[in-house]
């Protein structure tokens, strides 16, 4: 048996990643993956849960995503990428667990709520999106995870887990299944380059992992600061600009950020000028990512091959947990 540690964490593939889920979930998932057995999922069911009139996007994005974590340095000897649809346990876990869950419980998910909010749904809410957090809890589950390194907005996930996984351990008196452990890294969630509260794809306030140095110029250089930093002599603020939460989190230069905020405060320092600073700071930052992310586009069949037998090895050991799950409920 191995003695590792689990991990699991995902993404839905609609579209590539971008420094929200850098800073959220992957740099975790690189610096943990060392010491725990960590599987990667790349949730393409989920993704329907909200896109399920774009299957072709959700399609073309597994690909995408797996060229993010393979360029950030998720390392296929290391990690188990694998692709939720190729696993079908996960659903049928997903049905056993519907039961344990109450419509109420569902439907006051903080998550839940906030998304349904934002991706307008209004009244007519998938029953599919509705229970995504119940088929989130058969991802962690299956692979008897210990902890699920992820960003603040996903822990009433892991909340609706555990208590899926208690309500189960005990209405059939076994201890198949465990809980699982949130990892939310310090900074666990990044202001879009509007300002807004987060950074998303749908917000279209993102700069992806993969913009090259022209896309991301413009997206730096188009930045929300300030509003009432209008002439350069004007004291800024600081607190809540999202180009100094930027550097705060990817500047190396710590000492030269404290003066560079001390001088804004002050007064003197214009908006381009620490734009430029960004600008710079991310082009050293995203290089070496750009660099490996050309090295795999020329190779999807790889990248393929190796999602397909991740995928392959994952499903032994979810077939093994379901096999556990039924018979502790006695339908084996
Ligand atoms: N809900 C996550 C997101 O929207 C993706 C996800 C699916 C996930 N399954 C998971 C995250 C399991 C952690 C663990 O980004």
């Amino acid at each position: 048996m191995n003695q590792k540690k689990v991990i699991l964490t995902g993404d839905r593939p609609t579209g590539p990643l971008h420094l929200g889920h850098f800073v959220g979930s992957l740099s975790n998932r690189v610096k943990m993956q060392d010491e725990y057995k960590q599987y990667v999922l790349i949730a393409d069911m989920q993704a329907l849960t909200d896109h399920a009139s774009q299957p072709e996007l959700i399609r073309k994005s597994i690909l995408e995503v797996a060229f993010d974590y393979l360029s950030v340095g998720i390392d296929p000897n290391k990690s188990t990428i694998l692709l939720q649809s190729l696993i079908p346990q996960i659903s049928e876990l997903t049905m056993y667990f519907l039961n344990l869950v109450t419509w109420n419980r569902l439907k006051h998910n903080p998550t839940v709520k906030q998304e349904i909010m934002q991706k307008n749904f209004q009244e007519n809410v998938p029953a599919g999106f509705m229970i995504y957090p119940v088929s989130q809890a058969a991802d962690i589950t299956i692979f008897k995870a210990n902890a699920v390194p992820v960003g603040a907005d996903q822990l009433p996930m892991i909340e609706q887990t555990n208590e899926i996984v208690r309500k189960f351990n005990r209405m059939y008196n076994k201890e198949i299944l465990i809980e699982a452990e949130g990892i939310v890294p310090e900074i666990s969630r990044l202001v879009g380059i509007d300002g807004n509260a987060k950074m998303g794809k749908s917000l279209n306030n993102a700069i992806y992992l993969s913009d090259d140095a022209d896309i991301l110029k413009k997206k730096v250089m188009s930045m929300y600061t300030d509003p009432n930093h209008l002439k350069v002599e004007d004291p800024g603020k600081v607190e809540g600009n999202p180009v100094f939460i930027y550097l705060d989190v990817f500047d190396p230069d710590k000492e030269n950020v404290r003066k560079m905020k001390e001088h804004y405060s002050k007064g003197g320092l214009g908006d381009v000028v620490v734009k430029r600073r960004l600008l710079e700071v991310l082009n050293s930052f995203l290089d070496p990512i750009r660099k490996k992310r050309k090295e795999f586009e020329k190779d999807p069949q790889y990248v393929l091959d190796l999602i397909f037998k991740g995928s392959v090895e994952a499903q032994k050991v979810a077939i093994n947990t379901l096999r556990e799950v039924k018979n502790a409920m006695g339908m084996y």
